[in-house]
Parts: C-alpha cells; structure tokens; sequence
C-alpha cells in the first residue's frame, strides 16, 4: 500500500503534444480516486506516468517518501489493467495468474498459494482451466485484475478496464471493484468516462480538462459545489441547466430574470463575490440548476412560464427540454418527469419559482 504524490507534473510529448499541465494531486494510502474527463485529456498519460511507461517532462512524482521519477515500472510496484486487457490467448486462467510470479522466480507452493487466493477473491475457481476465449467477458476481465493483483501492487491503475462490457455486466463488475478495493485497501487509480462509474466508486474525484485539473472533491462537492460551469456542465446526466440571467435589485431582494420571465427572487445576504460585483455594475450572471430542482408548479404558487420544446420518454422518466418565455431560442434547459409525461412540444407550462438553495451561480 502506498501513497501517491504529484507535484506540478507536466507531460510533453516528443511530437510536442502536451498532455499534462502541472498536475498536482495527492492520493492518500487506501484511496480509491476516479480520473474522469473528455477524450483526450490526459487521462491514459497521467496512468503512464504514474506506472513508468512514460517519462515525466518536469515535476516530481513521489510513491511513499521515494521519489519515482527515474525509477523503473518494475521498481515502482504498481499494477495496471489497461482497456483491452490483453490475456496470453495459449495459456489458461492458471498460468495467465502465475505467469507475472513465474517471472518474479516464486516457488511453486507460493505461486499456487497466490493464485488461490487471487480466484477466491474474483470467484474464479471454476474456470482456472480455462483458456481465455472460453470464458465470459466479466470473466477475462476478473482474469486481467487478477493477474495485477498476485502481484500485491502498493498501487492499482486501471484504465477504462469496463468499457468492453455490456451495461449489465459493468454493473456487476464495477461493485466486484469497489468491494475488491474495499477488502484489500490497495490504494486505486481509476480512469473511466462513465458518470455512474465515477459517482459510485471515487471516493474522490479528479476531473481533468486539457490536461488541466478542473476539481477535485468527493462525489457529493461534485456535485453540489462544481468548481466552474464546465465541472457543471460535465457532471450529471443530464447535465446542470445553465442560463445567463439578469439581476434587478429592490430595497428588499434581488430578482433574477431570464427573457421575460422572473425566474427566482433572493435574499440579499452573502451572495457570491461575483454576483455582488454583478450587482453594482448591472451585469448579469451564469446561472445553473439541476433538472431534478426544476418542478413543475400547482395552481397555487408563484411560478413562471416555458415552452416545452422536446420530449424525450426514457421509460423511468421522461426529459422534457423547454425554455422560459423570451429567453434566447439556443437556450436549452431539461427537466425530470416521473414516468411518462402527458406535455406536448409547443406547449407552455408554469414552473415553479426556483429556490436559492438550488441556485448555483458561476463567472463567465
Ligand atoms: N504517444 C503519444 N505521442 C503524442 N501524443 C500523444 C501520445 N499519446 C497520447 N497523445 C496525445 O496526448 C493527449 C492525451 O492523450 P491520452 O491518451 O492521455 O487521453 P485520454 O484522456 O486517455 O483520452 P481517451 O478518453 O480517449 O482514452 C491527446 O491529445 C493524445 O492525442
Ligand atoms: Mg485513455
């Protein structure tokens, strides 16, 4: 087990590409941290740096209280599982396992003491005769983790390692992953495009953008405090609904104003510095919201009226796409109905007056 530290990394490549820009990222010892971020961005680079399959252009990496710049991928004991996990296609479930022991010249009694233990843990027991094209693709998944883990790496990668299953399948695999990280405690770095995966198995996120860290929180500061419209506009399916919106000021409140409609009125009190300086000038601000804290309003309450521009029926639920009256027509906000929704596209709704609490608001 072991910690893991960046500090102001950047990676050039030799066709000048930059891939990383200094990153600096601290993952404590038994830390399942999730890299997410849009093709391209680095992510597959950051990995590479961390294993030694790629040299780091400037910064320090420090495995525990070593520096590892120079140090070879074999001195750096960590296992990576790339995407396409390649299995030796000749050899079974068995030798696929004992083969990185072979190499390191274990006895057989600890090689066959390791490999038990590696199928107990992924539930491979049945199938270690197998070759690799008579097994499932859960199965030679678990097989590729497996043959990372008989190492008892002090740090795990693994790089996209689901994207080759099918929805069900990545759904029972991605819990083996979190229980299997829960059990061992081996410090994990894991790199995905997928928004449950990253939610359901961080216990912190790093979000990369250009090469470039745009946040790192829990999933739940994800969520709730996106450090800029990007990190909103990233996470979340649908993503946060953002607007620009106007600001007009009473003696009592501010009013928050989108085309010809009063979307929100707040209290004056501890607005962001940004919202404050957009106040005195007159200027307006970007607002976001969630689709789940867009409701549909009852005859009662203050509200303000959409037209509903697109439907989208998920079975579960249906997205409804509508944009407050007056509002730009590239404007394109989403909310959640229960089940199936009765609305029409072309049809104006009131929704309810949006309470501060769901309000985020960002720069420019
Ligand atoms: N060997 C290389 N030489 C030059 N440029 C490279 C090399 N490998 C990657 N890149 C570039 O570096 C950038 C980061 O690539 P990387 O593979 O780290 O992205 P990624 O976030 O893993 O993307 P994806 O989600 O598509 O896997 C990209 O612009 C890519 O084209
Ligand atoms: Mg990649």
């Amino acid at each position: 087990m072991a910690t893991v530290r960046l500090h102001h990394v950047g990676k050039t490549y030799p066709n000048g590409q930059i891939a990383l820009k200094d990153i600096d990222l601290s993952i404590p010892d038994g830390e399942l941290m999730v890299v997410v971020g849009p093709s391209g961005c680095g992510k597959s680079t950051l990995l590479r740096v961390l294993a030694g399959l790629e040299t780091i252009t400037h910064g320090e990496l420090w495995i525990d209280d070593k520096r590892a710049n120079d140090l070879s991928p074999q001195q750096r004991n960590i296992a990576m599982v790339f995407q396409d996990y390649a299995l030796y296609p000749t050899m079974s479930v068995r030798e696929n396992l004992s083969f990185p022991l072979k190499m390191r010249k274990l006895s057989s009694a600890e090689i066959r003491h390791k490999v038990t233990w590696a199928a107990d843990l992924l539930d491979l027991g049945e199938v270690l005769e197998r070759l690799p094209r008579q097994l499932s693709g859960g199965q030679r998944q678990r097989v590729a983790m497996g043959r990372a883990l008989v190492r008892e790496p002090s740090v795990f990668l693994l790089d996209e390692p689901l994207s080759n299953l099918d929805t069900k399948l990545r759904a029972q695999v991605r819990t083996e992953i979190g229980d299997l990280q829960k059990r061992t405690g081996t410090t994990m770095i894991y790199v995905t495009h997928d928004q449950i995966e990253a939610m359901t198995l961080g216990h912190r996120i790093t979000i990369l953008d250009q090469g470039v860290i745009q946040q790192i929180a829990t999933p739940e500061a994800l969520y709730e405090h996106p450090a800029s419209s990007w990190v909103a506009g990233f996470i979340g399916t649908p993503p946060m609904n953002l607007a620009e919106a106007l600001m007009t000021v009473s003696p009592s409140h501010v009013e928050i104003i989108i085309g010809q409609e009063t979307v929100a009125t707040l209290s004056k009190e501890n607005p962001p510095v940004f919202v404050k300086t957009a106040l005195e000038n007159g200027h307006s601000v970007l607002m976001g919201i969630r689709p789940e804290a867009l409701l549909i309003a009852t005859d009662h309450e203050p509200g303000f009226m959409a037209t509903v521009t697109t439907i989208e029926y998920l079975g579960h639920e249906t997205l409804v796409h509508l944009r407050p009256l007056g509002a730009p027509a590239s404007m394109n906000w989403i909310i959640r109905a229960h089940g199936q929704s009765t609305l029409k596209v072309g049809s104006q709704i009131r929704l309810e007056r949006l309470k501060e609490e769901s309000l985020h608001f960002f720069r420019f």
